[in-house]
């Protein structure tokens, strides 16, 4: 089958290749074999290309070269697993994918059926595959660690920082949808208007001063910065509020010192953390990951139904193209997501 391939660590250009003869996998128990239509680049496929992440992918089986990129789908299933109740073949689904497991940038990918839900009918595939790995990232930071949702956040102050990109964009959506007042940060005049057009007041640019100086009192922040600004953010925190982080040194430690001394490394900076946290007047910081749920999937599936949740597809590349849009994604700027055209009209894209 068709699929792209990264055969080593460094520029896309070099290390991304389509080929025709990928072997076509197999469902097994619970699980689907889908017919993908569309995927998405993430952050972390971008940054795995150059090595990141290496020592933790190894140990979860995934450090073989060359693999499979992409970490979320809009397709239609093809087959089912045994045991498979929820799902029959001609479903439209979407999912996000382990990266333990291949990615879902070929013609065809299996996915657990636990990690898919039904796709919302009002979206096509570009538009709904913008959303999976993004939208559970952000749920991941929001609802799992920032205790917020559905019932919960009507009122409550919520700043999203490095609210531009994929996963803030839809961070914004969640939380207005809630009913919780959101302010943003991003970098330039085009991301001020479009966060704006999303719901977010005030939005800051960061180009134009710190905004963790400027912004106080919040019940919630989520960081998808890292760095000084996780530090300087949790001044934006309300006493007893959480900042919540989805930049951990988890994936850079381990890559750097080893897993063993890494992870004790990374537990060390959690506990520092936590005491500095707990220093600046009981604020709370806490760290996300993203997880596949196919649960909260079809959560999201509803609410882009009744309009309440809208991706924002900066550009579409077809699969032949991927190395153009790994490119595009690493010069920054890209309001919203990047999105793979997989096999529009249900074929599979030829390279050329
Ligand atoms: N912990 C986890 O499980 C997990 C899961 C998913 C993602 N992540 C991480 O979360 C981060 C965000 O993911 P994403 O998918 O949203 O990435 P993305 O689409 O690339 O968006 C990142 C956004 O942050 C903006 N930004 C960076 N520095 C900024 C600054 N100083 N001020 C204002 N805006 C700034 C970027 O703007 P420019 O384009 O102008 O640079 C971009 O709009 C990534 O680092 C990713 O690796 C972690």
């Amino acid at each position: 089958m068709l699929a792209a391939e990264i055969t080593g660590c460094g520029d896309p250009a070099r290390t991304i290749r389509i080929v025709e003869d990928a072997p076509m996998p197999r469902p097994r128990v619970g699980e689907l074999l889908v017919r993908v239509e569309a995927s998405s680049v993430n952050p972390l496929d971008c940054r795995r290309r150059r090595g990141y992440g290496r020592t933790v992918l190894g140990v979860m089986g995934a450090g073989r070269i060359p693999y499979i990129p992409g970490r979320d789908c809009v397709g239609v299933v093809e087959a089912i697993g045994p045991a498979v109740r929820r799902f029959r073949p001609g479903d439209r689904v979407w999912a996000a994918q382990s990266p333990a497991r291949p990615g879902t940038q070929a013609a065809y990918v299996v996915v657990p059926a636990t990690d898919a839900a039904p796709a919302p009918t009002s979206l096509s595939a570009i538009e709904a595959a913008a959303v999976p790995y993004a939208a559970l990232s952000a749920w991941s930071a929001l609802v799992g660690r920032g205790g917020l949702g559905p019932g919960r956040s009507a009122g409550k102050r919520v700043a999203i920082l490095g609210a531009a990109g994929g996963i803030g964009t839809i961070a914004i959506q969640l939380a207005v949808a809630w009913g919780a007042k959101v302010a943003a940060t991003c970098r330039g005049a085009g991301a001020v208007a479009a966060l704006q057009a999303l719901g977010a007041d005030p939005v800051l640019d960061s180009g134009q001063g710190d905004p963790c100086l400027r912004l106080a009192g919040y019940d919630v922040v989520l960081d998808t910065i890292g760095g000084e600004t996780t530090t300087r953010a949790l001044r934006m925190v309300r006493p007893g509020g959480r900042l919540v982080t989805l930049i951990t040194p988890v994936l850079p430690l381990t890559d750097r010192l080893g897993l063993p001394a890494g992870l004790a490394a990374s537990a060390a900076c959690g506990l520092a953390d936590r005491v500095r946290a707990g220093i600046t007047g009981g604020r709370r910081l806490v760290w996300a990951f993203v997880r596949p749920d196919g649960r909260v999937l079809g959560t999201l599936a509803e609410m882009a139904d009744r309009g309440e949740l809208r991706p924002l597809v900066a550009e579409i590349y077809p699969l032949a193209r991927l190395a153009e849009a790994h490119a595009r994604w690493e010069a920054g700027g890209v309001i919203g997501k990047i999105v793979i055209e997989v096999s529009p009209g249900g074929r599979a894209t030829r390279p050329g």
